[in-house]
């Protein structure tokens, strides 16, 4: 397959070129990316000379250049997005652009070249909040957030061309994803470089809030088996089955990084706070996937990664990203 990954210098999209540079050799791998706050090519500085590997600096939303990179592909997957619930509750122009009219410009132009599979990256945060159980992909959606409401537009968008125009695309709602490469703005390298530098933890409300956490390669073998084997016009639950309240996640950290309870300071809840996500993941399993990364082991090797990679966070923690934590947690 020649496969085009947008939004493959990001914190998922690029594991998932590595990912598919390492199990597919005979693919080749085109990566669209806007270069945002979010993204760098320093992320994937370890296949830039691969032969098989090949980057396009540009905007999903630019029907050019979207035109241009559909040319040369027969695969399309697509992780560009804006894709932090926090920033969209400051301001949501960025991902009604990216989330919704970006998934229309890819969707267009891939249905007028017939490109034979698209799979949309979405997430477990469209279903909303649930209390007990868990969600099936044949459950309404139901966003609170303006992340989550601009995801589920873009999903829905999908839909509307299967129904509209027979094009059928495949779609995966994955569950919270960490590990190496993740962008400190997110809780878990949030709270690990926080702590690496002695400063305290943020932890929103009670804590009691739950995720289920899903391990980076995890979330790529799962896309990949959705990809080659899913089947069209379906979406497909992807989670770790691995679920924690944020204190618990936070206990687990102070442990690992060996502090003590007085670094957390309770602060303000996130308005709008989903309570708990929790998917069904039958159907993805049913396809021969299931994660192989629990927490516990997931969670040390995210840890190692950050202590072993000081420079690559310090880059970013010592740049524009001062002024967004000063307005998000300075008066919280
Ligand atoms: P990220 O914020 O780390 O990376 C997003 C990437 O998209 C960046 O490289 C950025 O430069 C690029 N991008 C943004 N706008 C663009 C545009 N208009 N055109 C081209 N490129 C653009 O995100 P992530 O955490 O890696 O998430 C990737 C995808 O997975 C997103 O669609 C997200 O909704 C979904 N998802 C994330 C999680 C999670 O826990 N992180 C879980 C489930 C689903
Ligand atoms: O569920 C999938 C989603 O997971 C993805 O679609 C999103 O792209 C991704 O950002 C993530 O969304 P969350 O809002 O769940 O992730 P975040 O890391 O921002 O927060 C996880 C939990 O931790 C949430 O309950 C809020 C809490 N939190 C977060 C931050 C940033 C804190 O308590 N303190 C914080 O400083």
């Amino acid at each position: 397959m020649r496969v085009l990954v947008t939004g493959g210098a990001g914190f998922i999209g690029s594991s998932f070129v590595r990912y598919l540079l390492s199990h597919h050799p005979d693919d080749s791998v085109l990566n669209l990316d806007k270069l945002t706050y979010a993204g760098s090519l320093e992320n994937l500085g370890d296949v830039e000379d691969d032969p098989q590997y090949s980057f396009m600096h540009g905007d999903i939303c630019d029907e050019a250049v979207v035109g241009e990179a559909m040319g040369r592909v027969d695969a399309v997957v697509n992780f560009a997005a804006e894709s932090h619930v926090d920033r969209s509750i400051q301001s949501a122009g960025a991902f009604i652009d990216t989330d919704i009219k970006g998934v229309y410009t890819l969707l267009e132009a891939a249905r007028k070249r017939n490109i034979g599979r698209f799979l949309h990256v979405s997430t477990d945060e469209v279903y909303g909040s649930i209390e007990n159980g868990s969600f099936l992909e044949t459950d309404p959606l139901d966003p609170s957030s303006p992340y989550s409401a601009s995801k589920a537009g873009g999903e829905v968008m999908a839909r509307a061309f299967a129904r509209t125009f027979g094009y059928r695309v495949l779609i995966t709602r994955g569950s919270n994803t960490y590990g190496p490469y993740q962008y400190p703005e997110k809780v878990i390298p949030l709270f690990i470089t926080n702590l690496i530098d002695g400063q305290q933890v943020p932890l929103y409300g009670d804590g009691l809030n739950v995720r289920d956490w899903l391990y980076v390669d995890d979330h790529c073998s799962g896309i990949d088996a959705v990809l080659r084997t899913g089947t069209p016009g379906e979406a497909y639950n992807i989670g770790g089955e691995q679920e924690r309240t944020n204190l618990e996640l936070t206990h687990k950290l102070l442990e690992l990084l060996v502090q003590g309870e007085e670094m957390i300071r309770p602060v303000k809840d996130r308005p709008g706070h989903d309570r708990r996500y929790s998917i069904d993941t039958s159907k993805a399993r049913a396809l021969g996937w299931c994660p192989q990364v629990g927490f516990e082991e997931g969670l040390a090797r995210t840890v190692a990664w950050y202590q072993e990679n000081e420079s690559w966070w310090r880059r970013i923690k010592d740049g524009s990203y001062r002024e967004y934590y000063r307005q998000m947690y300075a008066n919280r």
